[in-house]
């Protein structure tokens, strides 16, 4: 545990440095030392948390950039530190959910000490039987990603076909994985040999492939599909969604999770194929996690049982320290994570 309440301990941050355009760089982040006093601001209704972990996920690139869309979330602030999803222990409470102690998951800062300022947004730990990094992932806004994306937007059916792109990062292993047990046939993509093997042989998909290698993504999808896709769940868009199109079977689904071949273009590429859509009367439907969060007993409730019997797997990619947070963040935009990209600040 952290020192005691009132006293100043030192507080190591990553700092957002500026806006920026185009693929991103670790130098559009700084890590720095400062202070802080260990004590709730008079009257406040926050949280005082020491960090545990933290969560680099591909969103965090839209937030490096000047952003306005009504409903998500806000830009880092350039001179502060980085914000997003983490585990934490409450080190003082002035909120009636949570008291000194208790874990949580939710939007913390990326340093070794916060103030949370919302924490009606943050989910108390229950469950501590499990690793606590999984807070970050499996447990946490991928897991409740995977969930809500397959089993409420693309309405699945038992003997469907299902293609996963991203398959093995923090949400596609867990798609996959909730496909599987519901009896569909499933392939994934992926960018490297390893990813594939993990794929086949750690997630049990029915088969994947590495998109890198597949001069023609059309035929390599015809190859898996002979017989077409019934459920596409996007998370990279480009070139792998327009060879998609051409491969979805009538009345398929399409879950539109994330485009991160399209974060770092200053233009994007354009989508080709999007009349498949009406001659198949094919569903493509967008989402965001927020809207699901109501949904989070129900998955744990489906979740944990799974995990304890062996039934789920999960692999994290764990980088060191805050010092090593930033090359794990701009990592995830060349495919340097295996599987979820978590970052370690303290295990107690
Ligand atoms: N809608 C929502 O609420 C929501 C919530 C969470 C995540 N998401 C989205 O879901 C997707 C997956 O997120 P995640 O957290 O699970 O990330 P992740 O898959 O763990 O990590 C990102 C992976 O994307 C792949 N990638 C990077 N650049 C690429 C490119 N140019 N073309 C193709 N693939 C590329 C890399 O894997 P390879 O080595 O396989 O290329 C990389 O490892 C992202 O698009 C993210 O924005 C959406």
């Amino acid at each position: 545990m952290a020192g005691e309440s009132g006293e100043a301990v030192k507080n190591k941050q990553v700092i957002f440095r500026d806006y920026v355009s185009g693929f991103p760089k670790e130098s559009a982040m700084e890590v720095r030392e400062s202070t802080m006093k260990l004590r709730l601001p008079e009257g406040s209704n926050g949280l005082l948390v020491k960090n545990l972990y933290l969560s680099c996920d591909p969103y965090m690139r839209t937030r490096m950039a000047k952003l306005d869309v009504p409903g998500y979330v806000d830009s880092f602030k350039p001179g502060s530190p980085i914000t997003g999803y983490g585990v934490a222990r409450v080190l003082e409470s002035g909120h009636p959910n949570f008291k000194k102690g208790d874990l949580l998951w939710g939007f913390t800062g990326w340093e070794e000490y916060s103030l949370i300022t919302a924490p009606e947004t943050c989910f108390k730990i229950e469950h501590t039987d499990v690793p606590l990094s999984y807070y970050t992932g499996l447990l946490g806004m991928p897991g409740m990603t995977a969930y809500a994306g397959f089993f409420e937007v693309c309405s699945p059916k038992k003997g469907e076909t299902v293609f996963i792109s991203a398959a093995s990062g923090a949400v596609g292993q867990l798609v996959g994985q909730f496909a599987k047990l519901f009896g569909c046939y499933v392939v994934g993509s992926a960018g490297s040999k390893e990813k594939v093997d993990l794929l086949k042989n750690k997630f049990g998909f029915d088969d994947a492939f590495n998109y890198k290698e597949e001069l023609d993504l059309d035929a390599a999808l015809k190859r898996y599909f002979p017989e077409g896709i019934d459920i596409y769940f996007e998370n990279v868009g480009g070139k792998m969604l327009d060879a998609v199109l051409l491969n979805m079977k009538i009345h398929g689904r399409i879950a539109a999770c994330g485009m991160i071949s399209q974060y770092n273009l200053e233009q994007p590429e354009g989508v080709h194929n999007l009349m498949n859509l009406i001659l198949k009367q094919v569903r493509m439907e967008g989402f965001l996690v927020f809207d699901y969060y109501h949904l989070y007993p129900k998955f744990l409730e489906m979740v944990l049982p799974q995990i304890k019997e062996g039934k789920i797997v999960y692999v994290e990619d764990i980088a060191k320290g805050l010092e090593d947070a930033p090359a794990a963040l701009i990592g995830l935009f060349s495919g340097h994570n295996v599987g979820k990209q978590v970052v370690v600040v303290s295990q107690e």
